[in-house]
């Protein structure tokens, strides 16, 4: 929990957040360094039984002062493009600490990883492992490989967040991994170092990944008698946040399922947590524009679904609270933004007392929300502020209406 009220008003550490809204502007995000701090030293406590190295995953929040941070407490970094890589490395990261997950690597991106001398590639298929094996090859190296296992669980989640069904896209078939590992150790190009999976996000409940590990492990055995000794286990991410009433997980208690089954075993443990490490550090800062009362009563604020889109795309649920007391009736609205869009709601049917110039926070916004921004609508992007006790850092600009066109070329027309 970033956040606390005192005498109304909302803060996170030691910044009133009405204060920060009217000093940096709104859309905003916001986000607090210790909460941040926190989450990953949890984890790395939890699992402080078995050698391990957390591997943040970057699509989750990718802000060069966020990798910065994670970094200097000595996180490694999961990534799923040449992108995310340059970001990592631009803030200070250690390629070595780097693993890379993604059905879709391109051959420059796979050149690109190789020579910043990653950790591991997750490998997603077997032309994926051919193309790796050939840019190897011709740098005159070997690429450390994980084979990602699809290893058929049902995460019981949002089916559009779930990824270790045999119907995903995701990963390679369980049953057919060991010959693929055959294929892989016989390549001149590659060098098999683990084994991976990855089976959705928001888990709110241990024993899928418990069942995944199992299943994982009859396989790193039949590998270990046919000779193939992995060096890493990636458990991949996925403990899940509370957004509402959710009762996730914490990584003490994951550690704690999967350390029986870890006994014993030389293999270090990677994971690859995402939300749960920035998810409940931030939050989304919008001003109400207009009331519109009716049928329904729509609070239009200046944040959109372009700011956040989980609402959107996943009907997800997060809290809406005014950051200061509004001294109105409260009503239920439906929280929404000013693009052209029905489904551009943030939050609908909330109980909420507004006046017309109100300033809300959209919580649990620090995961997914700016990574998954865009500029529909012709709408610049918000800035972002990390506090740190009284401080507050920008650490990213609002983006200026020039930003909107940057790149873009008129024709050439007298
Ligand atoms: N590793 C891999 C290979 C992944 O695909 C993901 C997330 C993670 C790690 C991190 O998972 P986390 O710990 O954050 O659950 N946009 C969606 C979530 C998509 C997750 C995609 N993969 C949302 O807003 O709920």
């Amino acid at each position: 929990m970033s956040t606390a009220r005192h005498e109304g008003r909302l803060f996170m550490e030691g910044c009133a957040l009405d204060a920060i809204a009217a000093r940096f502007g709104t859309p905003l995000y916001v986000y607090s360094q210790a909460s941040i701090e926190e989450a990953w030293r949890a984890y790395d406590a939890a699992f402080a039984n078995h050698e391990h190295l957390i591997c943040y995953a970057v699509k989750a929040n990718g802000s060069l002062a966020i990798l910065q941070l994670l970094a200097s407490l000595g996180s490694g970094f999961d990534i799923v493009s040449g992108g995310e890589l340059a970001r990592v490395l631009a803030a200070g990261g250690d390629p070595e600490k780097v693993v890379f997950s993604g059905v879709g690597k391109r051959e420059a991106e796979i050149e690109q990883a190789i020579k910043a001398g990653i950790l591991a590639f997750n490998i997603e298929s077997e032309a994926e492992l051919e193309r790796l094996n050939a840019v190897a090859c011709r740098l005159g190296t070997q690429a450390p490989i994980s084979l990602r296992v699809n290893p058929d669980v049902d995460a019981r989640t949002h089916p559009y967040i779930s990824t270790g069904l045999k119907e995903n896209k995701f990963g390679i078939d369980i049953h057919r991994a060991e010959s693929v590992y055959q294929q892989a150790a016989s390549l001149s190009g590659i060098r098999v170092t683990g084994l991976d999976f990855h089976i959705g996000s928001q888990l709110t409940e241990l024993e899928p990944l418990a069942d995944a590990l199992t299943r994982s492990l009859e396989l790193v055995d039949r590998l270990e008698a046919a000779g193939i000794n992995l060096a890493h286990l990636d458990i991949g991410g996925g403990l899940g946040i509370r957004y509402d009433n959710e009762q996730p997980p914490t990584p003490a208690a994951l550690a704690k399922r999967l350390e029986p089954l870890l006994k014993g075993r030389p293999q270090r443990l990677l994971m690859e947590p995402g939300r749960a490490l920035v998810g409940e550090a931030g939050v989304l800062l919008t001003q109400v524009e207009y009331l519109k009362p009716g049928h329904r009563n729509f609070a239009v604020v200046d944040a959109a679904m372009t700011d956040l889109i989980r609402p959107a795309l996943y009907d997800a649920w997060q809290r809406i609270e005014t950051l200061t007391p509004v001294d109105a009736e409260p009503r239920v609205y439906d929280v929404v933004g000013p693009v052209c869009e029905s489904a551009d709601v943030l939050g609908r049917e909330r109980s909420l007392a507004l006046a017309a110039d109100s300033l809300l926070a959209i919580f649990d916004a620090g995961a997914y929300g700016f990574s998954m921004s865009s500029q529909y609508n012709a709408r610049p992007r918000p800035a972002e502020v990390l506090i740190d006790g009284e401080q507050a850092h920008l650490i990213r600009e609002r983006e200026t209406l020039s930003d909107l066109w940057r790149g873009e070329h008129l024709l050439d027309r007298q």
